[in-house]
């Protein structure tokens, strides 16, 4: 069954409480937060101390995208601010696998992500290791941005490795989706599907969550 991850990004950052209690009521399972240092992507978000402030207000599991340069630098503040899960990505660690397994041996979810160029081959000595593959549908960085449907391939091989190889990750996909390609993302193979600008631009969250979810519900394929 796939789910649905609002992106904080594109919440209204002057009602942050609010919005937080919205998704809440909602029935939002998944919250999406995207670290950014200004280095590894051209653009500045936030660090700990928020992921640190949202914990308490929320049950919802904290999955925190790391796109920030040298990962193994900072994850162990991103554990302690609460995160569930943490997602590195792959062409910003030099210790792939040691931040894999700092990761792990924490207790959190084990996330790896690769940008739009970079091909599922490199990432696959890591896939036993990984609970998420987030495979970036938008150059990271910003919001907004459409959709790349060259990523629909790796979207696939993801499955078939997930399959062939035993392995129990969640595909997720982030950047572009919305109502218009859910159906399709699901049926290549996503799992998790990422939703920033399309999510809050929606007035009531709880009716397009569920709107969101029926578009992924998950289809048997027959001879696949
Ligand atoms: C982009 C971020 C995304 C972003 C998605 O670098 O990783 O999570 O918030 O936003 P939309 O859904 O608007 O493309
Ligand atoms: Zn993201």
């Amino acid at each position: 069954m796939a789910d649905i991850a609002p992106s904080l990004l594109a919440a209204d950052f002057d009602r942050l409480e609010q919005e937080i209690e919205a998704l809440d009521r909602a029935g939002t399972g998944i919250l999406h937060l995207d670290v950014m240092d200004g280095i590894f992507v051209p653009n500045y978000t936030f660090g700990p101390e928020l992921i640190e402030r949202i914990r308490p207000k929320t049950h919802m599991l904290l999955d925190t995208h790391l796109m920030v340069i040298e990962p193994s630098l900072h994850i162990d503040d991103y554990l302690m601010a609460g995160s569930d899960s943490i997602t590195i990505h792959y062409e910003s660690s030099t210790y792939v696998e040691e931040d894999l397994l700092r990761i792990q041996s924490a207790g959190a979810r084990v996330g790896l992500s690769i940008k739009p160029e970079t091909p599922v081959e490199e990432i696959e000595p890591y896939l036993r290791y990984l609970d998420l593959v987030l495979v970036m549908s938008v150059e990271p960085g910003f919001g907004g941005q459409a959709f790349m449907p060259e990523v629909l391939p790796k979207i696939r091989r993801l499955l078939e490795l997930k399959l062939s190889g035993g392995h129990y990750y969640n595909i997720q996909v982030d950047g572009g989706v919305n109502r218009g390609n859910i159906a399709m993302l699901v049926d290549q193979g996503a799992d998790l599907l990422v939703m920033g600008s399309a999510f809050f631009s929606e007035h009531d969250y709880g009716a397009a969550l569920a709107e969101f979810r029926s578009l992924a519900r998950y289809r048997m394929r027959e001879g696949d």
